[in-house]
Protein backbone atom coordinates (compact mmCIF):
# COMPACT_ATOMS: atom_id res chain seq x y z
CA UNK A 1 0.00 0.00 0.00
CA UNK A 2 1.34 3.35 -0.87
CA UNK A 3 0.79 5.75 1.62
CA UNK A 4 3.03 8.75 1.01
CA UNK A 5 2.41 11.01 -1.51
CA UNK A 6 4.00 13.52 -3.63
CA UNK A 7 1.98 15.73 -6.02
CA UNK A 8 2.78 18.19 -8.50
CA UNK A 9 0.22 19.06 -10.97
CA UNK A 10 0.88 20.94 -14.57
CA UNK A 11 -0.97 24.18 -15.52
CA UNK A 12 -1.41 24.47 -19.28
CA UNK A 13 -1.81 28.39 -18.63
CA UNK A 14 1.67 27.73 -17.50
CA UNK A 15 3.40 25.60 -20.16
CA UNK A 16 1.23 28.35 -23.28
CA UNK A 17 4.38 31.02 -21.65
CA UNK A 18 7.62 31.47 -23.73
CA UNK A 19 10.41 32.78 -21.66
CA UNK A 20 13.48 34.32 -22.95
CA UNK A 21 15.33 32.09 -20.98
CA UNK A 22 18.22 30.38 -22.47
CA UNK A 23 18.98 26.48 -22.86
CA UNK A 24 21.37 25.22 -20.69
CA UNK A 25 23.01 21.80 -21.61
CA UNK A 26 23.67 19.30 -18.97
CA UNK A 27 24.80 15.78 -18.85
CA UNK A 28 22.93 12.99 -17.49
CA UNK A 29 23.97 11.75 -13.98
CA UNK A 30 23.65 8.46 -13.01
CA UNK A 31 22.51 8.37 -9.48
CA UNK A 32 24.88 5.52 -7.48
CA UNK A 33 22.28 4.71 -5.01
CA UNK A 34 20.01 3.04 -8.81
CA UNK A 35 22.91 1.07 -9.17
CA UNK A 36 21.58 -2.27 -9.54
CA UNK A 37 18.51 -1.33 -7.64
CA UNK A 38 16.15 -3.30 -10.80
CA UNK A 39 18.83 -6.48 -10.73
CA UNK A 40 16.08 -9.55 -11.07
CA UNK A 41 13.32 -6.92 -12.15
CA UNK A 42 11.25 -6.89 -15.49
CA UNK A 43 9.71 -4.08 -17.17
CA UNK A 44 7.85 -3.63 -19.99
CA UNK A 45 6.91 -0.26 -21.89
CA UNK A 46 3.62 0.56 -24.19
CA UNK A 47 4.16 3.18 -26.39
CA UNK A 48 1.61 5.53 -28.26
CA UNK A 49 1.77 8.44 -30.40
CA UNK A 50 4.70 9.77 -32.09
CA UNK A 51 8.44 8.80 -33.43
CA UNK A 52 9.40 11.47 -30.62
CA UNK A 53 7.31 9.31 -28.03
CA UNK A 54 9.16 5.84 -29.50
CA UNK A 55 12.63 7.61 -28.93
CA UNK A 56 11.84 8.72 -25.27
CA UNK A 57 10.77 5.14 -24.87
CA UNK A 58 13.97 4.05 -25.89
CA UNK A 59 15.54 6.66 -23.29
CA UNK A 60 13.32 5.24 -20.40
CA UNK A 61 14.20 1.49 -21.30
CA UNK A 62 18.16 2.86 -21.53
CA UNK A 63 17.90 4.29 -17.72
CA UNK A 64 15.76 1.35 -16.83
CA UNK A 65 18.15 -1.14 -17.93
CA UNK A 66 21.15 1.03 -16.16
CA UNK A 67 19.60 -0.16 -12.78
CA UNK A 68 19.73 -3.46 -14.14
CA UNK A 69 15.96 -4.17 -14.94
CA UNK A 70 15.32 -6.50 -17.66
CA UNK A 71 12.51 -6.34 -20.36
CA UNK A 72 10.16 -8.56 -21.11
CA UNK A 73 7.11 -8.73 -23.58
CA UNK A 74 4.45 -10.03 -21.10
CA UNK A 75 2.45 -7.62 -18.65
CA UNK A 76 1.88 -10.49 -16.51
CA UNK A 77 5.56 -10.68 -16.10
CA UNK A 78 6.80 -7.05 -15.09
CA UNK A 79 7.77 -5.10 -12.20
CA UNK A 80 7.11 -2.45 -13.44
CA UNK A 81 4.86 -0.95 -16.31
CA UNK A 82 5.20 2.13 -18.11
CA UNK A 83 2.65 3.89 -20.63
CA UNK A 84 4.35 6.31 -22.53
CA UNK A 85 1.21 8.23 -24.11
CA UNK A 86 0.28 10.90 -26.93
CA UNK A 87 -2.60 13.58 -25.80
CA UNK A 88 -2.84 14.66 -29.33
CA UNK A 89 -6.34 13.32 -29.76
CA UNK A 90 -9.58 12.70 -27.50
CA UNK A 91 -10.07 8.67 -28.56
CA UNK A 92 -6.11 7.65 -28.16
CA UNK A 93 -6.95 9.05 -24.51
CA UNK A 94 -10.12 7.15 -24.32
CA UNK A 95 -7.81 4.11 -25.08
CA UNK A 96 -5.19 4.76 -22.60
CA UNK A 97 -7.37 4.97 -19.93
CA UNK A 98 -8.88 1.87 -20.91
CA UNK A 99 -5.51 0.66 -20.99
CA UNK A 100 -4.30 1.86 -17.46
CA UNK A 101 -7.50 0.88 -15.99
CA UNK A 102 -7.29 -2.76 -17.26
CA UNK A 103 -3.55 -3.01 -15.90
CA UNK A 104 -5.04 -2.97 -12.17
CA UNK A 105 -5.60 -6.59 -11.88
CA UNK A 106 -1.86 -7.45 -12.48
CA UNK A 107 -1.66 -5.61 -8.57
CA UNK A 108 -3.25 -8.58 -7.44
CA UNK A 109 -0.74 -11.14 -8.47
CA UNK A 110 2.02 -8.61 -7.85
CA UNK A 111 1.55 -6.23 -5.25
CA UNK A 112 4.83 -4.58 -5.55
CA UNK A 113 4.67 -4.06 -9.51
CA UNK A 114 5.15 -0.37 -10.34
CA UNK A 115 2.25 1.11 -12.29
CA UNK A 116 3.82 4.72 -14.41
CA UNK A 117 1.83 6.66 -16.66
CA UNK A 118 4.11 9.46 -18.76
CA UNK A 119 4.57 11.23 -21.78
CA UNK A 120 2.22 13.80 -23.40
CA UNK A 121 -1.20 13.15 -21.11
CA UNK A 122 -0.35 13.89 -18.04
CA UNK A 123 0.89 17.46 -18.95
CA UNK A 124 -2.46 18.45 -19.31
CA UNK A 125 -4.01 18.99 -16.12
CA UNK A 126 -7.37 17.62 -16.13
CA UNK A 127 -5.32 13.84 -16.92
CA UNK A 128 -2.99 14.39 -14.07
CA UNK A 129 -6.07 15.45 -11.67
CA UNK A 130 -7.80 12.56 -12.92
CA UNK A 131 -5.11 9.70 -12.38
CA UNK A 132 -4.51 11.31 -8.70
CA UNK A 133 -7.86 11.21 -8.03
CA UNK A 134 -9.72 8.27 -9.80
CA UNK A 135 -7.01 5.95 -10.38
CA UNK A 136 -4.65 4.67 -7.00
CA UNK A 137 -3.23 1.89 -8.63
CA UNK A 138 -1.21 4.64 -10.64
CA UNK A 139 1.61 4.52 -8.39
CA UNK A 140 4.00 7.10 -10.75
CA UNK A 141 3.13 9.74 -13.06
CA UNK A 142 5.23 12.02 -14.55
CA UNK A 143 5.41 14.27 -18.03
CA UNK A 144 7.69 14.38 -21.02
CA UNK A 145 9.87 17.18 -19.04
CA UNK A 146 10.51 14.60 -16.14
CA UNK A 147 11.81 12.15 -18.31
CA UNK A 148 15.45 11.98 -16.61
CA UNK A 149 13.75 11.48 -12.95
CA UNK A 150 12.59 8.18 -13.89
CA UNK A 151 14.86 6.08 -11.69
CA UNK A 152 14.19 8.25 -9.11
CA UNK A 153 10.40 7.94 -9.15
CA UNK A 154 10.67 4.36 -9.03
CA UNK A 155 13.18 3.96 -6.44
CA UNK A 156 10.91 6.53 -3.93
CA UNK A 157 7.57 4.19 -5.27
CA UNK A 158 9.67 1.43 -4.12
CA UNK A 159 11.77 1.82 -1.52
CA UNK A 160 9.58 4.86 0.24
CA UNK A 161 6.12 3.81 -0.60
CA UNK A 162 5.53 7.40 -1.97
CA UNK A 163 3.07 7.46 -5.20
CA UNK A 164 5.03 10.10 -6.97
CA UNK A 165 3.00 12.46 -8.95
CA UNK A 166 5.41 14.87 -10.85
CA UNK A 167 4.51 16.69 -14.18
CA UNK A 168 6.54 20.15 -14.26
CA UNK A 169 4.76 22.63 -16.98
CA UNK A 170 7.98 23.97 -18.36
CA UNK A 171 10.35 22.69 -20.31
CA UNK A 172 13.95 22.46 -18.07
CA UNK A 173 17.52 21.87 -19.75
CA UNK A 174 18.71 19.98 -22.36
CA UNK A 175 19.95 16.48 -20.74
CA UNK A 176 22.50 15.10 -22.88
CA UNK A 177 23.71 11.44 -22.49
CA UNK A 178 20.84 10.19 -21.16
CA UNK A 179 21.39 6.22 -21.92
CA UNK A 180 19.61 4.85 -24.51
CA UNK A 181 18.04 1.23 -25.48
CA UNK A 182 17.18 1.56 -28.87
CA UNK A 183 14.63 -1.08 -30.55
CA UNK A 184 16.55 -1.64 -33.63
CA UNK A 185 19.89 -2.27 -34.78
CA UNK A 186 20.32 -0.87 -37.66
CA UNK A 187 17.60 2.26 -37.73
CA UNK A 188 17.99 4.76 -34.92
CA UNK A 189 16.20 8.01 -34.39
CA UNK A 190 18.30 10.95 -33.54
CA UNK A 191 16.57 14.10 -31.39
CA UNK A 192 17.61 17.45 -33.14
CA UNK A 193 15.27 19.67 -31.15
CA UNK A 194 12.53 19.58 -28.50
CA UNK A 195 9.34 21.64 -27.75
CA UNK A 196 7.01 23.50 -30.54
CA UNK A 197 6.08 27.37 -31.17
CA UNK A 198 3.75 27.54 -33.76
CA UNK A 199 0.97 27.39 -31.92
CA UNK A 200 -1.53 25.61 -34.49
CA UNK A 201 -4.71 26.30 -33.43
CA UNK A 202 -5.69 23.16 -33.20
CA UNK A 203 -2.91 21.53 -31.42
CA UNK A 204 -1.84 20.46 -27.97
CA UNK A 205 2.31 19.90 -28.10
CA UNK A 206 3.55 23.63 -27.55
CA UNK A 207 1.62 22.87 -24.32
CA UNK A 208 2.70 19.20 -23.89
CA UNK A 209 6.55 19.63 -24.95
CA UNK A 210 7.18 23.12 -24.28
CA UNK A 211 9.42 25.99 -26.35
CA UNK A 212 11.31 25.02 -29.03
CA UNK A 213 14.88 24.30 -27.73
CA UNK A 214 17.74 23.10 -30.48
CA UNK A 215 20.69 20.63 -29.15
CA UNK A 216 24.16 21.48 -30.16
CA UNK A 217 25.44 20.57 -33.54
CA UNK A 218 28.38 18.99 -31.98
CA UNK A 219 25.97 16.63 -29.51
CA UNK A 220 24.49 15.22 -32.49
CA UNK A 221 26.95 14.80 -35.18
CA UNK A 222 28.93 12.90 -32.18
CA UNK A 223 25.89 10.57 -31.52
CA UNK A 224 25.45 10.21 -35.20
CA UNK A 225 29.56 9.34 -35.43
CA UNK A 226 28.90 6.51 -32.62
CA UNK A 227 25.76 4.84 -34.21
CA UNK A 228 28.05 4.39 -37.47
CA UNK A 229 30.76 3.26 -35.25
CA UNK A 230 28.04 0.67 -34.15
CA UNK A 231 26.87 -0.27 -37.04
CA UNK A 232 23.64 1.50 -37.57
CA UNK A 233 22.85 2.47 -41.32
CA UNK A 234 19.69 4.92 -41.15
CA UNK A 235 18.92 8.10 -38.54
CA UNK A 236 15.62 9.37 -38.77
CA UNK A 237 16.42 13.45 -37.22
CA UNK A 238 13.43 14.04 -34.71
CA UNK A 239 11.98 17.22 -34.20
CA UNK A 240 8.14 18.32 -33.97
CA UNK A 241 9.44 21.31 -36.45
CA UNK A 242 13.12 20.37 -37.33
CA UNK A 243 12.94 23.06 -39.78
CA UNK A 244 13.27 25.70 -37.03
CA UNK A 245 16.44 24.03 -35.87
CA UNK A 246 19.00 26.52 -34.72
CA UNK A 247 16.97 29.10 -34.06
CA UNK A 248 17.10 29.64 -30.57
CA UNK A 249 20.73 29.73 -30.89
CA UNK A 250 22.48 32.91 -29.95
CA UNK A 251 26.06 32.43 -30.19
CA UNK A 252 26.20 30.98 -34.12
CA UNK A 253 24.12 31.33 -37.54
CA UNK A 254 23.59 27.45 -37.63
CA UNK A 255 20.03 26.07 -39.37
CA UNK A 256 18.64 23.06 -40.03
CA UNK A 257 19.86 23.01 -43.80
CA UNK A 258 23.54 23.41 -41.83
CA UNK A 259 23.14 20.07 -40.03
CA UNK A 260 21.68 18.56 -42.95
CA UNK A 261 24.55 19.19 -44.87
CA UNK A 262 27.17 17.93 -42.38
CA UNK A 263 25.71 14.66 -41.91
CA UNK A 264 25.61 14.12 -45.70
CA UNK A 265 29.35 14.33 -45.23
CA UNK A 266 29.39 11.46 -42.78
CA UNK A 267 29.67 8.02 -44.04
CA UNK A 268 26.03 7.34 -42.41
CA UNK A 269 23.85 5.46 -45.04
CA UNK A 270 20.89 6.79 -45.28
CA UNK A 271 19.29 10.29 -43.29
CA UNK A 272 15.67 10.86 -43.35
CA UNK A 273 13.86 13.38 -40.76
CA UNK A 274 10.52 14.26 -39.23
CA UNK A 275 8.31 16.27 -38.84
CA UNK A 276 8.88 19.64 -41.08
CA UNK A 277 6.57 22.69 -41.18
CA UNK A 278 5.34 24.11 -44.71
CA UNK A 279 6.06 27.53 -43.56
CA UNK A 280 9.79 26.97 -42.39
CA UNK A 281 11.00 24.64 -44.64
CA UNK A 282 13.55 26.60 -46.49
CA UNK A 283 14.93 27.13 -50.01
CA UNK A 284 18.22 26.56 -48.15
CA UNK A 285 17.19 23.04 -46.74
CA UNK A 286 15.82 22.22 -50.06
CA UNK A 287 18.55 22.81 -51.74
CA UNK A 288 21.01 20.99 -49.53
CA UNK A 289 18.56 17.61 -50.16
CA UNK A 290 19.24 18.17 -53.99
CA UNK A 291 22.90 17.31 -53.38
CA UNK A 292 21.74 14.00 -52.54
CA UNK A 293 24.02 10.97 -51.41
CA UNK A 294 22.87 9.77 -48.00
CA UNK A 295 19.76 12.17 -48.06
CA UNK A 296 16.50 10.21 -48.71
CA UNK A 297 13.98 11.37 -51.53
CA UNK A 298 11.12 11.18 -49.54
CA UNK A 299 9.90 14.13 -47.70
CA UNK A 300 6.55 13.90 -44.57
CA UNK A 301 5.05 17.94 -45.51
CA UNK A 302 2.23 18.08 -43.20
CA UNK A 303 -0.28 20.16 -45.12
CA UNK A 304 -3.40 19.80 -42.74
CA UNK A 305 -5.96 21.62 -44.97
CA UNK A 306 -5.94 22.65 -49.22
CA UNK A 307 -8.49 25.93 -48.30
CA UNK A 308 -6.85 29.31 -47.29
CA UNK A 309 -9.67 29.57 -45.31
CA UNK A 310 -9.04 26.43 -42.72
CA UNK A 311 -5.17 27.46 -43.38
CA UNK A 312 -5.52 30.98 -41.92
CA UNK A 313 -8.16 29.59 -38.66
CA UNK A 314 -5.72 26.57 -38.06
CA UNK A 315 -2.42 29.41 -37.99
CA UNK A 316 -0.72 27.67 -40.08
CA UNK A 317 0.98 30.74 -41.74
CA UNK A 318 1.03 29.99 -45.35
CA UNK A 319 -1.20 29.02 -48.18
CA UNK A 320 -2.34 26.27 -50.75
CA UNK A 321 -0.21 28.51 -53.39
CA UNK A 322 2.54 28.82 -51.19
CA UNK A 323 2.59 25.34 -50.33
CA UNK A 324 2.46 23.96 -54.16
CA UNK A 325 5.46 26.13 -54.70
CA UNK A 326 7.55 24.50 -52.42
CA UNK A 327 6.82 21.16 -53.93
CA UNK A 328 7.64 22.37 -57.11
CA UNK A 329 10.83 23.59 -56.54
CA UNK A 330 11.94 21.17 -53.95
CA UNK A 331 10.79 18.77 -56.95
CA UNK A 332 13.20 20.31 -59.28
CA UNK A 333 16.31 19.95 -56.77
CA UNK A 334 15.07 16.20 -55.73
CA UNK A 335 13.45 14.61 -58.99
CA UNK A 336 10.67 11.57 -58.19
CA UNK A 337 10.88 12.85 -54.58
CA UNK A 338 8.15 11.23 -52.67
CA UNK A 339 5.70 13.39 -50.77
CA UNK A 340 3.61 12.30 -48.03
CA UNK A 341 1.62 15.03 -45.60
CA UNK A 342 -1.01 14.64 -42.30
CA UNK A 343 -4.63 16.45 -43.33
CA UNK A 344 -7.13 16.95 -40.55
CA UNK A 345 -11.17 16.70 -41.42
CA UNK A 346 -14.07 18.47 -40.15
CA UNK A 347 -11.90 22.02 -38.49
CA UNK A 348 -14.41 23.99 -36.75
CA UNK A 349 -15.96 25.95 -40.13
CA UNK A 350 -14.92 23.63 -42.56
CA UNK A 351 -17.59 23.92 -45.59
CA UNK A 352 -17.84 21.47 -48.18
CA UNK A 353 -16.37 23.61 -50.58
CA UNK A 354 -12.93 23.78 -48.00
CA UNK A 355 -13.27 20.09 -47.97
CA UNK A 356 -13.23 19.90 -51.76
CA UNK A 357 -10.00 22.11 -51.71
CA UNK A 358 -8.37 19.95 -49.79
CA UNK A 359 -9.70 17.11 -52.24
CA UNK A 360 -8.11 19.49 -55.06
CA UNK A 361 -4.82 20.18 -53.38
CA UNK A 362 -4.56 16.15 -52.45
CA UNK A 363 -4.63 15.86 -56.43
CA UNK A 364 -2.44 18.81 -57.16
CA UNK A 365 0.38 17.72 -54.85
CA UNK A 366 0.40 13.95 -56.04
CA UNK A 367 0.95 12.78 -52.36
CA UNK A 368 2.03 9.41 -52.19
CA UNK A 369 0.54 8.49 -48.86
CA UNK A 370 -1.08 10.59 -45.97
CA UNK A 371 -2.22 10.30 -42.05
CA UNK A 372 -5.77 11.21 -41.76
CA UNK A 373 -7.48 12.36 -38.77
CA UNK A 374 -11.22 14.17 -37.91
CA UNK A 375 -10.58 16.79 -35.82
CA UNK A 376 -10.48 16.44 -32.22
CA UNK A 377 -10.90 19.75 -29.75
CA UNK A 378 -7.66 19.89 -27.48
CA UNK A 379 -8.52 21.50 -23.88
CA UNK A 380 -6.78 24.41 -23.92
CA UNK A 381 -6.09 25.06 -28.17
CA UNK A 382 -7.80 28.07 -29.03
CA UNK A 383 -10.22 25.59 -32.03
CA UNK A 384 -12.03 24.06 -28.79
CA UNK A 385 -13.35 26.88 -28.71
CA UNK A 386 -14.37 27.68 -31.62
CA UNK A 387 -18.23 26.88 -33.05
CA UNK A 388 -18.21 23.66 -34.71
CA UNK A 389 -21.30 23.24 -36.56
CA UNK A 390 -20.73 19.88 -39.02
CA UNK A 391 -22.29 16.92 -37.71
CA UNK A 392 -19.84 14.17 -36.66
CA UNK A 393 -21.72 11.81 -39.69
CA UNK A 394 -20.35 14.38 -42.62
CA UNK A 395 -16.96 14.49 -40.69
CA UNK A 396 -16.39 10.80 -40.91
CA UNK A 397 -17.87 10.70 -44.65
CA UNK A 398 -15.20 13.84 -45.38
CA UNK A 399 -12.60 11.26 -43.98
CA UNK A 400 -13.91 8.51 -46.02
CA UNK A 401 -13.43 10.06 -49.37
CA UNK A 402 -10.22 11.97 -48.58
CA UNK A 403 -9.03 8.38 -47.83
CA UNK A 404 -10.02 7.12 -50.64
CA UNK A 405 -8.69 9.25 -52.82
CA UNK A 406 -5.14 9.21 -50.91
CA UNK A 407 -5.07 5.43 -51.75
CA UNK A 408 -5.48 6.27 -55.64
CA UNK A 409 -2.00 8.57 -54.91
CA UNK A 410 -0.27 6.15 -52.91
CA UNK A 411 -0.65 3.45 -55.33
CA UNK A 412 0.13 5.82 -58.80
CA UNK A 413 2.93 6.41 -56.32
CA UNK A 414 4.25 3.07 -56.07
CA UNK A 415 3.44 2.12 -59.71
CA UNK A 416 6.31 3.90 -61.10
CA UNK A 417 8.76 1.46 -59.40
CA UNK A 418 7.51 -1.20 -61.12
CA UNK A 419 10.29 -3.30 -63.12
CA UNK A 420 12.34 -0.82 -61.24
CA UNK A 421 15.60 -2.20 -59.10
CA UNK A 422 15.50 -0.36 -55.72
CA UNK A 423 17.78 -0.66 -52.75
CA UNK A 424 16.12 -2.10 -49.74
CA UNK A 425 16.97 -1.70 -46.07
CA UNK A 426 15.82 -5.50 -44.79
CA UNK A 427 14.61 -5.03 -41.24
CA UNK A 428 12.92 -8.53 -40.69
CA UNK A 429 10.48 -10.96 -41.95
CA UNK A 430 7.10 -10.69 -42.33
CA UNK A 431 4.26 -10.87 -39.78
CA UNK A 432 2.69 -12.92 -41.39
CA UNK A 433 5.20 -15.54 -43.97
CA UNK A 434 8.90 -16.33 -42.10
CA UNK A 435 10.22 -16.55 -45.78
CA UNK A 436 8.73 -13.52 -46.57
CA UNK A 437 11.96 -10.25 -45.87
CA UNK A 438 10.33 -6.75 -45.02
CA UNK A 439 12.45 -3.33 -45.71
CA UNK A 440 11.98 0.22 -46.86
CA UNK A 441 13.23 1.60 -50.18
CA UNK A 442 14.88 4.95 -49.94
CA UNK A 443 11.21 6.61 -51.14
CA UNK A 444 10.48 5.06 -47.76
CA UNK A 445 8.31 2.49 -49.79
CA UNK A 446 7.46 -0.58 -48.01
CA UNK A 447 8.69 -3.74 -50.21
CA UNK A 448 8.00 -7.67 -49.27
CA UNK A 449 10.17 -10.12 -51.00
CA UNK A 450 10.94 -13.69 -50.96
CA UNK A 451 15.16 -13.92 -49.51
CA UNK A 452 17.33 -14.99 -46.75
CA UNK A 453 17.61 -14.49 -43.46
CA UNK A 454 21.10 -13.52 -43.83
CA UNK A 455 19.78 -10.56 -45.60
CA UNK A 456 18.19 -8.52 -42.48
CA UNK A 457 20.57 -5.63 -41.78
CA UNK A 458 21.82 -4.94 -44.96
CA UNK A 459 21.24 -2.63 -48.30
CA UNK A 460 20.23 -5.04 -50.55
CA UNK A 461 18.83 -4.56 -54.22
CA UNK A 462 15.30 -5.53 -55.23
CA UNK A 463 13.49 -5.16 -58.73
CA UNK A 464 10.02 -4.31 -58.30
CA UNK A 465 7.70 -6.99 -59.27
CA UNK A 466 3.86 -5.49 -58.31
CA UNK A 467 2.90 -2.59 -56.88
CA UNK A 468 -0.35 -2.72 -54.55
CA UNK A 469 -1.43 0.36 -52.85
CA UNK A 470 0.14 0.29 -49.40
CA UNK A 471 3.11 -2.05 -50.16
CA UNK A 472 5.28 -3.27 -53.24
CA UNK A 473 6.43 -7.12 -53.85
CA UNK A 474 9.62 -7.54 -55.54
CA UNK A 475 12.37 -10.33 -56.13
CA UNK A 476 16.05 -10.19 -54.73
CA UNK A 477 18.51 -9.09 -57.73
CA UNK A 478 21.69 -10.97 -56.29
N1 LIG B 1 -7.21 16.86 -34.05
C1 LIG B 1 -6.95 16.05 -35.10
N2 LIG B 1 -5.74 15.87 -35.60
C2 LIG B 1 -4.71 16.54 -35.03
N3 LIG B 1 -3.40 16.58 -35.31
C3 LIG B 1 -2.81 17.42 -34.44
N4 LIG B 1 -3.71 17.92 -33.59
C4 LIG B 1 -4.91 17.40 -33.94
C5 LIG B 1 -6.22 17.56 -33.45
N5 LIG B 1 -6.50 18.37 -32.42
C6 LIG B 1 -2.80 15.86 -36.44
C7 LIG B 1 -2.09 16.80 -37.39
C8 LIG B 1 -0.65 16.56 -37.10
C9 LIG B 1 -0.65 15.09 -36.71
C10 LIG B 1 0.55 14.65 -35.96
O1 LIG B 1 -1.81 14.97 -35.94
O2 LIG B 1 -2.41 16.42 -38.71
O3 LIG B 1 0.19 16.84 -38.20
FE1 LIG C 1 1.36 12.82 -29.40
FE2 LIG C 1 2.32 15.16 -30.04
FE3 LIG C 1 3.02 14.11 -27.76
FE4 LIG C 1 3.94 13.08 -30.04
S1 LIG C 1 4.37 15.13 -29.21
S2 LIG C 1 3.13 11.95 -28.34
S3 LIG C 1 2.15 13.38 -31.38
S4 LIG C 1 0.98 14.78 -28.36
Amino acid sequence: MIEQKKYSVPSIQEARKRGRKETNYVSYEFDPKLENFGVGKKYIIKTYGCQGNLADSEKMSGILQRMGYTEVQEESEADVILVNTCAIRENAEQRVFGEIGRLKKYKQTNPHLIIGICGCMPQEEKVTSKIRDDFSHVDIAFGTHNLPNLGEYIYQATTNMTRMIEVFSEEGDIIENIPTYRDHNRKAWVNIMYGCDEFCTYCIVPYTRGKERSRRPDSILEEIKELINEGYAEVTLLGQNVNAYGKDFTDMDYTFANLLDDIRKTDLKRVRFTTSHPRDLDKATMDVMGKGGNIMPHLHLPVQSGSNHILKRMNRKYTKEEYLEKLAYLRTKVPGISITTDIIVGFPGETEEDFQATLDLVREAKFEGAFTFIFSPREGTPAARYPDETDPSVKSERLQRLNELVTVGSLEGNKRFENEIVEVLVEGTSKTDSAILTGYTAHNKLVNFKGDLKYIGEIVKVKITKAYSWHLAGEIVE
